[in-house]
């Protein structure tokens, strides 16, 4: 049995839940657009084609806002093949990730299922083969209420409201030799610039998220925000980061220790971009959007992983099956960590998105004609954006640790938490990394008098299953159950985790 105690104060708090924290991403990617948001002639779906099952699953998930249309993709898009008459718009090849795109489904039906999905939009511009003109064009056919060209095309293509879209990204990963139209740090960090300042003019209200790193191992990391925030400091708002976990060579304690590297990276850019705005003498902080996050077996598992040749793919196709990784148990506490390591920063960290939402990696499942479900992946995310309520405690954390060969020493016991003092909630998010033993936790509450405990939850390894069990359409093997070993004592929480879990308690208290 290995041990932890955490200790939480009533008033040491990290500011409230950012909402967008919750976020996901929707990309012209595979499977995750269409037949697994829309899918027309599904028996699911509704009048305009998208799934209700997956609707549904989307509103348990509890998503905040959405990152669209990409990615990768968005830096070979023309938004303008995505408007007007379906039967008029064109078929494109798609070179990110060698696939047809149809355009069937493009901005208005983006926006028409965001609305039924309660969702906020983050639109992503095209700075990979396009630049300022497309950007502020997008932002007044979006946004502007009419009376322009632009506009009243929009309203001709049958909105007459505005979309009003808030929140934009000023491209995709430009870092990466990947990307179309991959720039360095200077040639992107002008255009973003210029950019930036075109779209503004068009709508002062928007608020910008420009390019960081697509990874700490990129080998510009670091020095491209320094440039890029150089350039663009005054005219964004976040800067974004993207990392992408996975269990490698067997190493499943370095693999369960990802948050510890999510951790380093935040705190890594925030002190970039910080001393960016000390030595500009700025006065605006800049925040962080974490629009790509998630477990991707990108080079562990055999797969569609990177965008291969297109005889290797035996053609052009229109949404094959791209990187839809089936996640395990182990993956699910991965995810856990990662979401408390983002809540944990939630005072830097403005908007995170898990990528993707359906299909290409993704918590929700879809087959074509077929159901939707749950992955394992779906537990701590839908837990946490329904539980995290108020401002973010600030923990401290004593106990058994762990050594890993990527990550140096991590906290067997991974923690985070909320006090919502409106409702006298306060909630705990907890991992236990150890594949062995269980831990036992006490949380020491000062300020606060626990009276009661109103839902403790634990997602682990399931009877007669390992840690790589999986859900799949007939079988939902791994989820979430009553955590029994959970009481109050001596004005004190106390749980019992067993081996390879993430659990999540809820409290009642009252402040003292
Ligand atoms: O989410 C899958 C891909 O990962 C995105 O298209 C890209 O931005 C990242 O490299």
């Amino acid at each position: 049995m290995s041990r932890a105690t955490v200790t939480v104060d009533r008033d040491f708090t990290a500011g409230p839940v950012p909402r967008r924290l919750f976020g996901s991403f929707v990309e012209h990617m595979g499977r995750c657009v269409y037949t697994g948001i829309y899918e027309p002639g599904h028996p699911e779906a509704d009048e305009h084609g998208y799934r209700r099952d997956v609707l549904a699953l989307v509103n348990e998930l509890g998503v905040s806002v959405v990152r669209y249309p990409g990615g990768n993709f968005v830096s070979g898009y023309n938004w303008e093949d995505g408007v007007g008459p379906v039967d008029q718009r064109p078929r494109r090849l798609d070179g990110a990730w060698h696939t047809v795109e149809t355009n069937a489904f493009g901005l208005h039906e983006f926006a028409g299922w965001a609305r039924q999905a309660n969702v906020e939009i983050m639109e992503a511009v095209n700075l990979g083969t396009r630049g300022v003109d497309a950007a502020r064009a997008l932002v007044e056919y979006a946004n502007h209420p009419g009376g322009t060209y632009l506009s009243d095309l929009r309203r001709r293509n049958g909105s007459a409201e505005p979309f009003d879209i808030k929140l934009w990204c000023l491209g995709n990963e430009m870092d990466g030799p990947w990307q179309i139209g991959h720039k360095t740090a200077d040639e992107y960090g002008r255009l973003a610039q210029e950019t930036a300042k075109a779209m503004r003019l068009v709508d002062p209200s928007i608020e910008l998220v420009v390019c960081g790193s697509s990874g700490s191992g990129m080998p510009t990391f670091g020095a491209w925000e320094q440039t890029v925030l150089g350039h663009t400091y005054d005219v964004v708002d976040y800067v974004s980061l993207h990392a992408y976990y996975e269990e490698k060579d067997g190493d499943a304690a370095s693999f369960l220790a990802s948050a510890v590297d999510m951790d380093r990276f935040i705190e890594g850019v925030v002190a970039t971009v910080d001393a960016v705005r000390a030595r500009g003498r700025h006065r605006k902080h800049i925040n962080l959007s974490f629009d790509e996050w998630n477990v991707w077996y990108s080079t562990a598992r055999e797969g569609d992983d990177q965008p291969r040749s297109i005889e290797a793919r035996g053609g052009w196709h229109e949404h094959p099956r791209i990187i839809e990784d089936e996640y395990n148990v182990t993956d699910a506490v991965v995810v856990g960590t990662l979401l408390n390591s983002l809540l944990r920063h939630g005072d830097r960290v403005a908007i995170a998105n898990q990528a993707q939402l359906v299909n290409v990696i993704a918590p929700i499942r879809s087959e074509e004609g077929g159901p939707a479900w749950r992955q394992s992946i779906f537990w701590p995310f839908a837990r946490m954006s329904a539980v995290a309520r108020g401002e973010i405690l600030r923990l401290k954390v004593t106990g058994d640790r762990v050594a890993t060969a990527r990550h140096g020493d991590a906290d067997l016991v991974d923690v985070a938490g909320t006090w919502d003092e409106e409702t006298g909630r306060v909630a705990f998010f907890l991992a236990n990394r150890g594949l062995d033993d269980a831990a036992q936790v006490e949380v020491v509450l000062r300020g606060l008098n626990p009276s009661r405990i109103t839902r403790a939850e634990v997602l682990t390894v399931p009877e007669g299953g390992d840690r790589f069990s999986t859900n799949d359409e007939r079988r939902q093997a791994v989820g979430l159950r009553p955590l029994d070993a959970a009481a109050i004592e001596d004005g004190a929480l106390r749980l019992t985790l067993p081996a390879l879990a993430w659990a999540v308690v809820e409290v009642e208290a009252a402040a003292l």
